[in-house]
């Protein structure tokens, strides 16, 4: 079967033909029907985060169990699946505590899932590797969706829009009324700004140094659009009565727009940074302004979301028109578009390509 196969950090995205175990007592096999093109991904090639190579990129995205090995509870072959980049043990601390998304024992497997017809091991990005026709996964990493959600969306709802509403509703816990900033407009980003929306926040201001992304944040529901430039301080107290957002969302992963983020926040506001940076990417922040400013600073992982309870939520939601993902798909492509999706992502054009493979 093939899948999109990154090699070293910056090297060019093939589609290569790999071979992948068969399903052990406790795992399933799953067709990909669909698979989204995550910023996540971007940063496995960029040199952001550093995976190990080669890597079989994806971690979004949808299909239909095609085996399950014997132990196999779950799901059965012919079930509709979202994929779950972070199954939850059920078993430590965290989980434990009603904080799954924080399980002591999740985490990308570091043992290679498959390889290459000469017998060369290959990594799958977050335990995953969804930019392929099939995936082999643990049986805890596949959700039951109904039939009648399309593919598109359920994948969607496997990262970008599960972390954008659980950003929203579960870890700021935006209420009505209350003002908004979203920073950095991808999938992600989009799907923060239409949860706040929906939550009641008034206004939401959508922020991202492309102006190109001032129509989609319009569709999402954002009251106004901001660049995000020096003018950005002076635009968001204009709009805030000279005092910054009750919640500034960051949606880019990165120290300058984690600074901006708390910049846009008023006194006794929060910051909450659901974008994933990097290790090196030192945020300086000033010791008297975290004092006086008195503004909370979190992240946001996985939308401080139980995917086994939240993903059928949010699926309902899609299947009874009051969750709205089309504006999030601005493109769609075969597996062999791939490497050009990820590039439109790069130069920060459109919202979601999505991958039928
Ligand atoms: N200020 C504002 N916006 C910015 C900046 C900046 N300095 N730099 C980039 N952006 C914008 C881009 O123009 C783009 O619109 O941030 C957006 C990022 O969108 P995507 O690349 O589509 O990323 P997405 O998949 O939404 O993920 C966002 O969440 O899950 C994490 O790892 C992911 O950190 C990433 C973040
Ligand atoms: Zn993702």
């Amino acid at each position: 079967m093939r899948a999109l196969v990154v090699r070293a950090v910056d090297a060019p995205l093939r589609v290569e033909e790999i071979e992948l175990p068969a399903p052990g007592p406790d795992e399933v096999r799953v067709s990909v029907r669909a698979a989204g093109v995550c910023h996540s991904d971007l940063s496995m090639v960029n040199g952001t985060l550093g995976p190990p190579y080669p890597l079989v990129l994806g971690h979004e995205a949808a299909g239909v169990v095609l085996e399950v090995g014997h132990a196999v509870t779950r799901v059965a072959p012919g079930a509709h699946v979202v994929l779950n980049w972070a199954p939850p043990c059920r078993d430590c601390w965290y989980c434990g505590r009603g904080e799954p998304w924080l399980c002591e024992r999740t985490g990308s497997p570091s043992a290679p899932r498959g390889r290459t017809p000469t017998g060369e091991p290959l990594h799958v990005t977050l335990g995953l590797g969804a930019l392929a026709e099939q995936v082999v996964v643990p049986q805890e990493a596949v959700i039951g969706v109904p039939a009648e959600l399309p593919f598109e969306a359920a994948a969607l709802l496997g990262c970008a829009v599960l972390t954008g509403v659980g950003a929203v509703r579960r870890t700021a816990k935006v209420a009505p009324g209350e003002s908004v900033a979203v920073i950095g407009l991808g999938g992600v980003g989009l799907s923060v700004v239409s949860a706040a929306r929906a939550a009641g926040a008034d206004p939401v201001l959508a922020v991202d140094i492309s102006p190109a992304k001032a129509a989609l944040a319009a569709t999402a529901g954002a009251t106004d659009f901001l660049l995000a430039d020096e003018t950005l301080n002076r635009a968001v107290r204009e709009r805030t009565g000279g005092r910054g957002v009750d919640h500034a969302l960051e949606c880019v992963g990165r120290a300058t727009t984690i600074r901006a983020a708390w910049r846009a926040t008023r006194r006794g506001g929060q910051v909450t940074v659901v974008g994933m940076g990097a290790r090196d990417d030192i945020v300086g922040l000033a010791a008297l302004d975290i004092f006086h400013s008195a503004r909370t600073l979190r992240s946001s992982v996985y939308g401080s979301s139980d995917p086994d309870r939240d993903v059928p939520e949010l699926a309902r939601a899609v299947l009874d028109g009051t969750l709205d993902l089309a504006h999030l798909i601005t493109d769609r492509t075969t597996l062999d578009g791939a490497p050009e999706a990820f590039a439109r992502m790069a130069r920060g054009e459109g919202a979601r390509t999505v991958v039928l493979p």
